[in-house]
């Protein structure tokens, strides 16, 4: 690992980190899968701090994709229990003044669950240190086809008039990230290289940086490692 100090501007304003490798993490302890995603859990809660530390602003954690129902019903169970206990402790970060918001189609969650999310949403509206999104029954594909219906319905509801009109930025403001920075950083443990259908509006211009710790493994160290490969690119959007 290089040890050179990272500033301010060389780190990245958005990380989005996929948690990937709980599974294989339990499996080698010969533990059932559900233990991977308990140390996946707290590692998700130490995570949160160490950007904090850093001094990144916005990052945004795969909690739950719209795929992951496919897995079976006892995983899921473990899974969404895991992450209602740890509500309160999301919600203890508005204390910090972290606004949080929960990327994905909430629609599926019985009504007290989708409640809470949404009183959590609302009660760290106006916080302005750190904003944490944890996508929960997130998928790329579905939040694109979700912002196109409500483009449709504004349009149809004479909101938008013109749709020549409609630009990249305004789509964005569609999207469930709406008034978050696209992200720099894109960072997967586990050794999977792909994206898996994980904001992939916003990650048109990410930098990607994939490793091999397992995610209930994952440290400080490897934090700040994913940072300095980031700081080290040569971002040209495009340019020369
Ligand atoms: C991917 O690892 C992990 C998930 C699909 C679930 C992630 C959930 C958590 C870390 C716990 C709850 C989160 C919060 C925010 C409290 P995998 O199971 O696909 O691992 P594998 O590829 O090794 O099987």
């Amino acid at each position: 690992m290089s040890d050179f100090e990272l500033t301010k501007e060389q780190l990245p304003v958005h990380i989005g980190i996929i948690m990937d490798g709980n599974g294989r993490w339990a499996k080698k302890r010969r533990l059932p899968r559900t233990a991977g995603h308990t140390q996946g859990a707290k590692v998700f809660k130490r995570t949160v701090q160490d950007c904090r530390k850093l001094g990144i602003k916005n990052a945004t954690f795969y909690a739950f994709s719209t795929e992951n129902w496919k897995r079976p019903r006892e995983e899921v169970e473990a899974i969404m229990k895991l992450l209602i206990q740890y509500l309160d402790d999301i919600k203890a970060f508005s204390k910090e003044n972290v606004r949080i918001i929960f990327p994905g189609d909430k629609s599926v969650f019985p009504d007290n669950i989708k409640n809470r999310l949404i009183e959590i949403e609302q009660t760290s509206l106006n916080n302005d240190g750190f904003n944490l999104l944890v996508a929960l029954n997130y998928g790329g594909r579905d939040e694109i086809v979700n912002a196109a219906k409500n483009i449709a319905k504004d349009y149809k509801e004479g909101i938008i008039g013109d749709i020549d009109s409609i630009s990249e930025q305004q789509f964005e403001n569609y999207l469930y990230t709406k008034g978050i920075p696209n992200v720099d950083l894109m960072v997967r443990p586990s050794g999977e290289m792909r994206l898996s259908n994980f904001l992939i509006w916003q990650c048109a211009y990410a930098e990607f940086v994939f490793m091999d710790v397992l995610w209930p493994d994952f440290t400080m160290e490897d934090l700040t490692f994913a940072c300095r490969e980031y700081a080290k690119r040569n971002r040209r959007f495009g340019g020369v």
